[in-house]
């Protein structure tokens, strides 16, 4: 089984928290079925996932989550084969970018607010990482 993970960002649609709430209940629902970790970060406009699992199921997903309604705008930055999961144990570790949040970034250097377009791949890493590693998520 080849092992892959994905990175991508992309604009929000939806304003409504339970509809994102629902997005976090269908995903954790799904991946744990499906073998697939990983976490999602989003604000009032944008969400940065990274997925991670078998090669041919996160490509799927990955089709199926571009052609979700809820957000537009997506980029793909990063696809690549890994040798172990980084998120072991989450099937889906849904962050809202509270202030906190955003402070605690602050404190260690990453940028406050989601700019997913103005930051870089390492930036993108160091925040989900650190969000995960130190249980700053808030779900929906
Ligand atoms: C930003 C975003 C991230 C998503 N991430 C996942 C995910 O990790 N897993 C998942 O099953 N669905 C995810 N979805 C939802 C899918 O697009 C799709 O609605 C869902 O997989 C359908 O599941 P169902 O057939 O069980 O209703 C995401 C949607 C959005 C907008």
């Amino acid at each position: 089984m080849t092992l892959c993970h994905a990175i991508y960002f992309s604009k929000c649609l939806t304003v409504d928290p339970e509809e994102v709430e629902a997005i976090l209940t269908t995903s954790t629902r799904n991946n744990r079925r499906l073998d697939l970790t990983g976490a999602l970060l989003f604000d009032e406009r944008n969400f940065v996932q990274i997925l991670e699992g078998p090669r041919s199921t996160l490509t799927t997903m990955l089709q199926t989550i571009m052609q979700d309604a809820r957000h537009e705008n997506l980029v793909l930055t990063l696809f690549d084969q890994i040798p172990q999961r980084s998120f072991k144990g989450w099937e889906m570790c849904g962050t809202r970018v509270t202030a906190d949040v955003q402070q605690r970034f602050r404190d260690i250097r990453l940028p406050a607010v989601l700019q997913p377009d103005a930051m870089t791949g390492q930036e993108i890493w160091d925040m989900i990482v650190t969000v995960v590693d130190e249980g700053l998520n808030v779900e929906a």
